[in-house]
């Protein structure tokens, strides 16, 4: 069926209206971070203006109150991270210029969601740029990139192409670039490609900034001191990549970039860590995996099978077993090399908490035929 071409303009215009609103929502959920936290402290606080004169009295005698005033003086520090990340955010991609208007419309405005996923971000840049998120790489990133060097030798390593899906803040895609390989970081979320171009490419010295990233976590602390740690960041200075090194992100969704006809055959290597759950049809991650990879490419993957969609409502998702996955990566073209299970990994955990995460991750390599 031929396009009527005037149609064909509403779409294309449709995208772009779409793709604007949803800049600018990401950009108003982090304008709102400091009223929204703002209002959580304030319900607690007149809450306790409402409660027996004698409880109010313990609660203030024990230091109750004044850690909640504490926590508006984390938020407004956190806050001052929050319009590094903001400022210039229009130019953040090289290829198309999004407005900043401070837009009315009812589509801009956050949801409770949006202002969680701002909180997250200051807890994933512990886990990609700060000392206290050591363990956390050391568990999961460490394992690829060690495989990688095993697999090229250092004077090759600056033709091979590594591409890392779902990068995140880019810790791992940058670690893979200073280990001398070519690597490109794709993410799609603006919440982490706003954040981590703040720290690629603002950040120039080490542990110039502080965040207080567990500020938002009320349940499970000991102390008060474990919900208003400060961490430094950035633990290496996100400019000491040598100057000839090849290390680029790529904004926008995995299956939409990489299914492109340029980019068939065109990867030396894939690594995911904890993306290949991010799916509603994990066959199409592996498939689109395949596609990329050159004939003869390694494919590292490292995480659980924590299923985004599963269970979210009007989301479609399937969530095949591990060994199901295992079989399907085969009959795809892949030969497994190595396997591992139950490794021990957390993700954005704070070491401090009563509750604590641990996923045992699955880790492999395996080889395009
Ligand atoms: C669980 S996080 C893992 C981030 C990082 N790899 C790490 O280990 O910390 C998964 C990331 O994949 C991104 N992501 C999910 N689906 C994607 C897609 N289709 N295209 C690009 N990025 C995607 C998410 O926005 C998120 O940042």
């Amino acid at each position: 069926m031929s396009s009527v071409p005037g149609q064909e303009k509403n779409t294309e215009e449709r995208l772009e209206e779409a793709e604007r609103l949803h800049f600018q929502k990401i950009v108003n959920s982090f304008k709102v971070y400091k009223d929204h936290s703002f209002s959580v402290i304030n319900r607690k606080e007149n809450y306790i203006k409402n409660l027996p004169n004698e409880h109010q009295k313990l609660l203030t005698k024990n230091g109750y109150t004044d850690m909640l005033k504490e926590l508006r003086t984390c938020v407004e520090a956190n806050n001052q991270i929050v319009a590094h990340i903001l400022r210039d955010v229009e130019n953040v991609f090289e290829n198309s210029k999004h407005k900043n208007k401070g837009e009315k419309d009812k589509r801009t405005i956050p949801t409770g969601n949006d202002l969680e996923r701002v909180q997250s971000c200051l807890k994933q840049l512990v886990r990609d740029w700060s000392e206290d998120g050591a363990l956390e790489r050391e568990q999961s990133y460490s394992k690829i990139i060690y495989k990688l060097c095993e697999l090229y030798k250092e004077e090759e390593r600056s033709q091979i192409k590594v591409l890392v899906p779902g990068a995140g803040l880019g810790r791992l895609a940058f670690d893979i670039a200073k280990s001398g390989f070519e690597c490109q970081g794709n993410e799609f979320s603006l919440f982490m490609l706003f954040t981590s171009n703040f720290v690629l490419n603002k950040c120039k010295t080490e542990n110039t900034f502080k965040i207080y990233p567990f500020i938002h976590n009320f349940c499970n602390n000991v102390s008060d001191s474990d919900q208003l740690k400060s961490v430094t960041f950035p633990d290496v200075n996100p400019n000491s990549l040598p100057e000839d090194s090849k290390f680029s992100m790529a904004a926008g969704d995995f299956l939409d970039i990489y299914n492109d006809l340029d980019y068939l055959n065109s990867q030396d290597c894939v690594t995911t860590c904890f993306f290949m759950d991010c799916a509603h049809n994990i066959l199409d991650f592996i498939q689109t995996i395949y596609k990329v990879l050159k004939p003869g490419g390694y494919w590292i993957n490292l995480g659980p099978l924590l299923y985004h969609f599963s269970d979210m409502p009007g989301e479609s998702s399937i969530e095949p077993s591990y060994d199901c996955v295992k079989n399907i990566i085969v009959d795809f073209g892949f030969e497994f090399l190595e396997e591992e299970k139950n490794i021990v990994t957390n993700y954005d955990q704070n070491p401090a908490s009563m509750l604590q995460y641990q996923y045992k991750s699955v880790y492999f390599c395996c080889k395009k035929k």
